[in-house]
């Protein structure tokens, strides 16, 4: 857990958000060494891949140190300009996996890209339904975004059923190289009209109160900075 003088320094390492045993949070180290073992273990079957950049490939110790350094390169991005906030998923205490979101030119655009993974042995018992849900009430209620989007290969069953079942719409499809041959996208879109639409659904899906920590100091941190006069 981030100490009090990290937080003061640096806001985004206090966020947390929590549901019933469901709590998101900042990675600290001792979280992203069991998130890079979690990983280690394994994400996928062999013969799918369901990110961009296959980082699940090779030895349990190359997908654990692939994380580590996903980790540690995503942490100074807490800017207008550019934001990444990477939570650790923890269920009544225990990793189990990693819900992100970024956005570009966030005081501009207000709209915010999310990524997910959970450890194999924690898939399919509904807890990637219930963290994106948690990820769009933070993202609408607590950041204030206007839009928030995800996208996912055509053949990631489990990805495409998270995002029609938390309400997103269809946004087109887009062609992308993946491990060096052409594959398929299917990119979803839910801006603030159709959240205010599924909100109670998502809330049912997410099944407890949420509550959102710290996130004030971090939106302090999102002000676009005035050019020198
Ligand atoms: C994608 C992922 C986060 C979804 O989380 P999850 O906890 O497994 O999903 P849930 O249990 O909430 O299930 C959501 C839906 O997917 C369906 N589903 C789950 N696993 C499935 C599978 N292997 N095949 C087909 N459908 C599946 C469920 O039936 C459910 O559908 P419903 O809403 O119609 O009932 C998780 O499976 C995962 O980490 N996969 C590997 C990494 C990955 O694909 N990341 C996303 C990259 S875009």
């Amino acid at each position: 857990m981030a100490s009090p003088r990290l937080i003061e320094l640096w806001p985004a390492a206090g966020v947390r958000i929590r549901a019933g045993g469901v709590e998101m949070r900042w990675i600290d180290d001792e979280l992203a060494v069991d998130l890079a073992l979690l990983a280690g273990n394994g994400v996928h079957e062999e013969g799918s891949m369901p990110f961009n950049s296959p980082w699940t490939r090779g030895s349990a110790r190359e997908v654990g140190r692939s994380v580590l350094s996903f980790q540690w390169a995503a942490r100074p991005h807490v800017s207008a300009k550019r934001l990444v906030l990477e939570f650790g998923v923890l269920i009544d205490g225990e990793p189990v996996g990693i819900q992100g979101a970024s956005a570009d030119d966030w005081s501009v655009l207000r709209e915010v890209e999310t990524g997910s993974w959970l450890g194999r042995a924690h898939q399919g018992r509904g807890i990637g339904s219930r963290m994106r849900a948690l990820m769009l009430h933070f993202c609408f209620e607590a950041m204030h975004a206007e839009h928030v989007v995800s996208a996912a290969f055509t053949d990631n069953a489990a990805s495409n059923a998270v995002s029609l079942r938390t309400g997103y719409e269809l946004d087109g499809v887009q062609r992308v190289v993946r491990e060096g041959v052409a594959a398929t996208q299917t990119r979803y879109r839910m801006d603030r009209d159709r959240w205010l639409q599924v909100r109670a659904a998502n809330q049912q899906l997410i099944g407890a109160d949420v509550e959102v920590i710290g996130v004030e100091a971090l939106l302090a941190d999102l002000e676009p900075v005035e050019p020198a006069s």
